[in-house]
């Protein structure tokens, strides 16, 4: 996600949205005088997720202009053009080797403005036989819906929303843009003596970090995380841990019989997400287009996300055996899918409309925007080593070697 303004002051919401995010900070509060100190990922949770007031649950605009940060289908359709590119090489592979047809499943799908334009370029030569949603908020489930409406009618019938992974299984791919950083992590402190977990706690200004005892299991893994690195880094050091990853992958993938599942996301491998320079995390939070560091500030109207850790992505899908197939940029990534030639094709426009492209695609692929923040990881299963190692999105680059 991005944010449009350099502006480090914070717009005041207005009171009406002041008094939900009080209603959730007392939801909060309570849960802390019943059971102590919070570890961050249940504060996390309710300040994203808990139903009606949760970040993602209640009915807020979080996407473009008038929202609080963009994503990349946000700017336009260049973005599900190359990935249509992408879908296009294994959807034809699964055409030839697989059932013979192929279906879409894309968790966390935001506005639907991906699902809209994914089919809108796959419709003419390889339309999926279903494009399903995996989402956890009703709100934006229903914003998805009437987004499908408007611009994909047509294809309703074909599109339905899941509460869950599908038991039964199928063949395609599984999409996940910008949804990884929106799972709940918990964050760790390493101290002379050991290791300690950063709770929050009801201080009398408000929500607050307190430095709690650690779970063993939570313990024993950021040992593993941090063992190893070129630079350990030193007491004082915070940072985030996913926990939750390697359950959640093998939950949303175990059924796909033969495809891949792309995820697109801001992030690192290892050796740079635990980097000394990194000594406060990754925690980061939008509100109306600014980005900033406190959780603490709004419950409710602020979304909270962390960096993805690539390496630790890639661990969990050899326990759920996935192939890793590529890792690379953004910019790399939507290079190997012919962005290029999407823009010959916009030439013949109208200056006005051409500058708008070419706008579209430096936000996309530029170091300073998208470009080398986001990064792409394709898992695979069931597909020839010949299609797996060589999907057209990596051929520019493949930076799995660095994981
Ligand atoms: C930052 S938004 C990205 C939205 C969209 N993919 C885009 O690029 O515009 C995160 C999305 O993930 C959804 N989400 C978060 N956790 C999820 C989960 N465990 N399963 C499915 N969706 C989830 C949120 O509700 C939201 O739609």
């Amino acid at each position: 996600m991005c944010s449009e303004n350099s502006s480090n002051i914070l717009p005041e919401p207005p009171e009406e949205l002041k008094s939900v995010s009080a209603e959730l900070a007392g939801k909060i509060r309570k849960k802390i005088a019943l059971k102590g100190p919070l570890p961050f990922s249940e504060y996390m949770e309710m300040a994203l997720y808990e139903p009606g007031l949760g970040y993602y649950s209640a009915g807020l605009q979080k996407f473009g202009a008038g929202g609080d940060f963009v994503t990349a289908p946000q700017l336009g359709n260049i973005f599900a053009r190359c990935l249509a590119r992408q879908i296009d090489q294994v959807s034809t592979w699964l055409s030839t080797h697989g059932s013979g047809h192929y279906e879409i499943i894309e968790a966390g799908a935001g506005s639907g403005m991906l699902a809209a334009d994914l089919l809108l370029a796959l419709e003419q030569d390889h339309p999926p036989a279903r494009y399903s949603i995996l989402e956890r908020s009703a709100y934006l489930r229903q914003e998805q819906k009437e987004t499908l409406q408007r611009l994909v009618p047509h294809w309703l019938e074909k599109i339905s929303w899941l509460d869950e992974p599908p038991a039964e299984n199928w063949q395609g791919v599984f999409l996940a843009n910008e949804v990884l950083d929106a799972l709940t992590v918990e964050r760790f402190c390493l101290e002379d003596d050991g290791i300690s977990q950063l709770q929050v706690i009801d201080g009398p200004e408000g929500f607050e970090w307190h430095k709690g005892s650690c779970p063993s299991a939570m313990q024993e893994k950021v040992r593993s995380v941090i063992s190893g690195l070129e630079h350990e880094p030193a007491a004082g050091f915070r940072s985030e841990l996913n926990a939750s990853l390697p359950a959640w992958l093998k939950s949303v993938t175990g059924s796909m019989e033969k495809g891949i599942a792309i995820f697109i996301d801001y992030g690192y491998t290892r050796s740079d997400y635990y980097r000394p320079l990194r000594s406060d995390g990754t925690l980061i939070c939008h509100y109306r287009h600014r980005a900033h560091g406190d959780p603490f500030m709004w419950p409710g109207l602020t979304d909270i996300s962390a960096s993805v850790d690539f390496t630790a992505l890639a661990e969990a899908a050899d326990a759920c055996k996935l192939a890793v197939s590529g890792y690379t940029t953004q910019a790399m990534f939507l290079l190997g899918c012919g962005v290029e030639n999407i823009l010959i094709e916009f030439e013949p426009l109208p200056d006005k409309e051409r500058l708008k492209m070419n706008n579209q695609v430096r936000r996309l692929t530029l170091p300073g925007e998208m470009g080398e923040r986001f990064q792409v990881m394709a898992l695979s299963r069931g597909l020839d080593e010949d299609l797996s190692d060589n999907l057209q999105g990596f051929s520019f680059s493949d930076l799995r070697y660095r994981l």
